[in-house]
């Protein structure tokens, strides 16, 4: 369903960490809208498996700089059917594996590697006609510190590790303690890291997920997009 009230572009940023439905929210918000959607996790996974396929060492901050100019990574925007390309090799399924979310959050951390990506996060967002949706850690604090709408979604790091482990299959969804520890220990690292880190914007609306269906978090952010337009 599209709103009447979509001629001027709108910059939605929704931030937060892992299992908060960040990425389930922000394409059905765009979807609703009318607007594009960009998954930035996308993005710094898509680098990661070009360094592991690359035989680059993510361990290593200076050879991942040095490689960091090198892929093409190619992002489709349409929230139904959203898409990821590096070099032309479709990496949909191979940036969800656990070799690439393993070592994510040490490629993210390398600023040559953000820079880049920050980039076409930049170029992508001032390209999109009617606006678009952007997810990530640091869209309302460093990529697009001028969104209309910025949001910082929170939810209890138990909740976030049901919702992670019920998108896993086999043993590894049945281990949901392992799934915490993992995601506490990637927030912890995405975090602290020097360049922008994973962080709330200090004019962003928190919206707490822990007890609310999907839908209510869909139709809160909704709202606060609507309110913005009509106010301007
Ligand atoms: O949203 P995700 O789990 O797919 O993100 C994967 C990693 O990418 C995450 O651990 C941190 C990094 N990331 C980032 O540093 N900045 C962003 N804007 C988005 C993701």
């Amino acid at each position: 369903m599209r709103t009447a009230v979509a001629e001027t572009p709108v910059i939605v940023a929704i931030d937060g960490p892992s299992g908060t439905g960040k990425s389930s929210t922000s394409k059905a918000v765009a979807d609703r809208l009318g607007l594009a959607f960009l998954d930035t996790g996308a993005q710094y996974r898509a680098m990661t498996w070009w360094m592991l396929a690359n035989g680059v060492d993510t361990g290593d901050p200076a050879a991942v700089a040095a490689a960091a100019a090198k892929p093409v990574i190619v992002s489709g925007t349409d929230p139904l059917a959203p898409t990821i390309t590096v070099d032309g090799t479709d990496v949909a399924g191979p940036i969800r594996e656990e070799a690439v979310t393993s070592a994510v959050s040490a490629v993210s951390a390398v600023p040559e590697v953000r820079t880049r990506i920050t980039g076409l996060q930049r170029t992508i967002a001032a390209e999109a006609g009617a606006g678009i949706v952007v997810e990530g850690r640091d869209i309302g604090t460093t990529v697009l510190p001028d969104a209309d709408v910025k949001i910082f979604l929170t939810a209890s790091a138990e909740a976030r590790a049901a919702r992670r482990s019920a998108e896993l299959t086999g043993a590894a969804a049945a281990d949901v303690a392992a799934t915490r520890e993992a995601l506490v220990r990637r927030d912890t690292a995405d975090s602290a890291r020097k360049t922008s880190p994973l962080a709330k914007a200090a004019d962003a609306v928190e919206v707490d997920t822990t007890h609310l269906t999907l839908e209510q978090v869909i139709e809160r952010v909704v709202g606060l997009v609507n309110e913005k337009r009509h106010d301007r």
